[in-house]
């Protein structure tokens, strides 16, 4: 991978993560941001709803693009609402700035649209997923609609009750529409990454590890906290 790689407390990266996408949004006011949910990008989002309700931070003329979400999932565990509970509400980015691949026709047209990606924040799965492409996604991949690997699956459990049933379906942001974005931050935390990171990293790209393909990328930070 061309770009750096750091490994830091989980504190300390989330800082870092917070810092890059604060200073984003101060120096272009406009910027669209690619947004995942997890554990890993947690600590960032508590420091971004903690400086944006500080007001040090105005995300009136941003938008946000979730990375990918639940199918045919009951409202409150989307990803959507995730991010509303996590971050957006804390932040004075307007209902209509917020967006979601559920709710879009062309969500691909409609970033383009808007600009282009400028962030874009990506979680890495066990198996190697960025966002919800899951082993075997092509390169040439756009937004689209999902089945779930059982190895997702079993690793989202921990998200829900007992007595739920974790989806099978989710729609997500393509290889191409993550690449297309002007720069990436790529954040792992907890050991159960360390595989999947590892050959991410190794190179070649190889489709059964998703995250590979970010080596094709120019402008991508990876933050992980373990050695
Ligand atoms: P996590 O999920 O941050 O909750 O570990 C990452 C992912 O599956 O993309």
């Amino acid at each position: 991978m061309a770009g750096k790689v750091l490994t830091e407390r989980y504190e300390t990266l989330s800082r870092q993560i917070a810092q890059t996408v604060a200073d984003q949004l101060k120096a272009k006011p406009t910027s669209c941001f690619g947004l995942p949910t997890g554990q890993s990008p947690k600590g960032c989002y508590k420091l971004l709803g903690a400086w944006s309700k500080a007001l040090e931070l105005n995300w009136e003329k941003a938008s946000c693009f979730a990375l990918d979400d639940y199918l045919e999932a009951e409202e409150s565990i989307t990803f959507q609402t995730f991010l509303e509970d996590n971050l957006y509400c804390h932040t004075n980015l307007s209902g209509d700035r917020r967006f979601n691949p559920r709710f879009v026709d062309d969500y691909d047209d409609l970033i383009a649209s808007r600009g282009g990606l400028d962030l874009t924040l990506l979680g890495i799965g066990a198996n190697g997923h960025i966002a919800f492409n899951e082993p075997g996604t092509p390169l040439e991949s756009w937004t689209h609609c999902i089945w779930l690997t059982e190895s997702t699956r079993d690793s989202n459990k921990r998200y829900f009750g007992s007595n739920v049933t974790v989806p099978h379906r989710g729609i997500t942001m393509g290889i191409r529409t993550i690449l297309e974005s002007k720069s990436l931050i790529l954040v792992a935390s907890g050991n159960n990454k360390k595989r999947a990171l590892e050959r991410a990293l190794a190179g070649p790209v190889d489709p059964s590890i998703p995250a590979s393909f970010l080596s094709l990328h120019p402008n991508v930070t990876v933050l992980k906290d373990f050695n």
